[in-house]
């Protein structure tokens, strides 16, 4: 196990009704709030209108910025920092998914930035400050709610890319498992993938002496394994939303990664599918995550697999290890296709491979060959191959 420093600031309130802390948590950091959210689905469900009544009856002045993009755009970044310079707001207070959160928590740090926001994303060390999130969660995925990552995209130069810094944790994140019901089939799937995604990144990064994180994670994906499904035919299980909400913010917190390095290839691959084709990235993950499996199973990786089929699918332990591995990889792609997720590039509206060479090397970025599997441009390339 390597040393690791842990530390989480963000604050969080779990469970039905919880929303109602809303203005006192505000009222920590100020009484000027930017409400950000994205295309509407929190006006349908009326959590808008709950949010607005409880800012209003505590005095709370409040901005809007809507139509954040799912894979949120840097220019919508850029006009959330402005309206928030404009408004002198003190609080950034993000409703739903992991595309509004993420944008929330570019726009706070775009706010002190003194230049172009993309700057600030392609280099975000020049980071000094930024203002106070509190989110409220409507879809289980990411776990953007308690985490220090944002991922924001740019159209123009068809670059996505991820932020890492202690400085974007919310300081506070609401989670009301009920504000998920009305997440549709097609997005709880996606967003269990993503979820699985998280862990499988840590899980299967190579790194001895982890026995506890190990079990831990083997619990978070027989969760997700169980309620995913249910959730997807039952839209109001509330165990289901609940024990996929939590495990969202447990699968990419930190936790499971303490004493554990990992160079997350998996998500460096679909960044490039979303930033070339706007595409869901859970569903991206998805397509991707038997095939990497497939890839990188060889003697060095095979007892990770043994566990992970033993762990978290129960397969018969007697078998021989290639054998476990292949069926727990099966295994994995069943339950991706039991959530109603195609598998394959094309399903998605990916029409040919013209892309795959230039996307490979922005995956590769500073290199993978230190990963348990060293991949290459033209492993990436096979890979989304395979895909296709
Ligand atoms: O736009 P609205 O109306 O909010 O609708 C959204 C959107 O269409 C809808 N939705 C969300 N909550 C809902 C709902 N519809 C009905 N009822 C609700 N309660 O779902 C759609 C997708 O939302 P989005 O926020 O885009 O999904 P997700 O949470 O999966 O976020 C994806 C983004 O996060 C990035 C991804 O790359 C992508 O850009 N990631 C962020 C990470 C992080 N911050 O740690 C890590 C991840 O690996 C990921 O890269
Ligand atoms: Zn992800």
């Amino acid at each position: 196990m390597q040393n690791f420093y842990y530390d989480i600031p963000t604050k969080i309130a779990f469970g039905k009704g919880e929303i109602a802390k809303l203005p006192k948590f505000v009222k920590e950091f100020g009484n000027k709030v930017l409400i950000v959210y994205g295309g509407g689905s929190i006006k349908r469900t009326g959590l808008y209108d709950t949010v607005i009544h409880l800012l209003d009856e505590n005095d709370i002045s409040h901005e809007e910025l809507s139509g954040v993009e799912p894979n949120p755009r840097i220019t919508t970044v850029a006009k959330g920092a402005d309206m928030c310079r404009e408004h002198g707001i003190q609080v950034v207070l993000p409703i739903g998914g992991g595309s509004t959160i993420d944008c929330a928590k570019a726009i706070a740090a775009a706010y002190y930035f003194d230049g172009d926001p993309w700057d600030l994303i392609c280099d975000f060390s020049q980071a000094t400050e930024i203002l106070p999130i509190i989110s409220v969660l409507t879809l289980a995925a990411t776990g953007s709610e308690m985490d220090l990552f944002a991922v924001i995209s740019n159209e123009e130069t068809k670059d996505k890319i991820g932020i890492g810094s202690p400085l974007v944790y919310p300081k506070y994140s609401i989670l009301d498992p009920e504000y998920t019901y009305s997440v549709p089939k097609y997005q709880t799937a996606a967003g269990t993938a993503d979820i699985m995604a998280h862990i499988f990144e840590v899980y299967f990064c190579g790194i001895q002496g982890t026995f506890m994180q190990d079990r831990i994670m083997e619990a978070l994906l027989k969760t997700c394994i169980h309620y995913g499904p249910i959730a997807c035919e039952k839209p109001d299980d509330y165990d289901a939303r609940a024990n996929l909400m939590w495990t969202s913010s447990w699968a990419i917190n930190g936790m499971i990664a303490c004493g554990k390095s990992a160079a997350w290839p998996i998500h460096a691959m679909e960044h490039q599918l979303s930033a070339y084709y706007d595409v869901t990235h859970g569903h991206g993950l998805a397509i991707l995550i038997p095939v990497w499996m497939k890839h990188i199973l060889n003697d060095k990786t095979v007892d990770i697999f043994v566990n992970y089929g033993i762990n978290v699918f129960g397969i018969d332990r007697e078998l021989d290890k290639m054998e476990i591995a292949n069926k727990a990889i099966e295994k994995t792609k069943e339950v991706f296709d039991s959530m109603g997720l195609s598998d394959t590039l094309r399903s998605i509206g990916i029409e040919t491979k013209e892309n795959f060479e230039v996307m490979a090397e922005k995956a590769l970025g500073d290199g993978l060959d230190d990963y348990i599997v060293p991949l290459t441009k033209a492993d990436i390339i096979h890979i989304y191959d395979e895909c296709f």
